[in-house]
């Protein structure tokens, strides 16, 4: 049976996800083309569990010798003291020091748990390290976030679908929808 989606929105179609993931992946080839030794690969980390769709349709889009990890990332917020709490569930498996890196997340929203992951990797002194996106949801950043890759640039909304869940439904919707509130 399909999947009722009463009470979501379309907000980006997958035909429109496909061609923009093949304009990233073209970017990310030319940009990394002149960078990557003969002998060296680019090491692309996902974060689990959102960014596995899009990571997947990147990777594919990407004409370079890659290598994959992922880290795996839980956040709450502290009301209290306007903060975010980032625990690490799954840590990296590779040795990232003078690596060139590319972080690839599904979306960013306050911005807070990239900012934690890119600190976190930055000690372990990668050679290069960008970050991909692919929402930017820019309403309710709360720190300056460097985005070198970014989908699509969306102002507010919670969204679901292309690896992003809610109540861990609606991974699996080929299309971004907007949840009416
Ligand atoms: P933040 O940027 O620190 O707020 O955290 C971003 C994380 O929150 C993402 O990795 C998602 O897992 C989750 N998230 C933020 N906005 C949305 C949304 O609109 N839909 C689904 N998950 C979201
Ligand atoms: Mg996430």
């Amino acid at each position: 049976m399909a999947q009722p989606l009463t009470g979501l929105e379309p907000v980006i179609t997958a035909a429109e996800l496909a061609q923009r993931v093949q304009s990233l992946g073209a970017a990310i080839t030319q940009d990394y083309q002149s960078v990557l030794a003969d002998d060296e690969s680019l090491l692309v980390i996902g974060v689990l569990n959102g960014a596995f769709i899009f990571m997947a349709d990147l990777l594919r889009a990407m004409d370079l010798p890659i290598e994959i990890d992922f880290v795996r990332l839980s956040s709450y917020q502290d009301q209290m003291v306007s903060a975010s709490h980032v625990v690490m569930l799954k840590n990296l498996e590779t040795e990232i020091k003078d690596r060139h890196v590319l972080v690839v997340e599904d979306i960013a929203d306050l911005g807070l748990t990239l900012a934690w992951l890119l600190e976190f990797l930055r000690l372990k002194e990668p050679r290069s390290l960008k970050l991909a996106v692919a929402i930017n949801k820019l309403e309710r950043r709360r720190v300056n976030l460097a985005l070198d890759y970014v989908g699509f640039d969306l102002e507010e909304g919670f969204l679901v679908g292309y690896g992003l869940d809610y109540a861990h439904k609606h991974r699996n919707l080929p299309g971004i929808y907007k949840l009416r509130p």
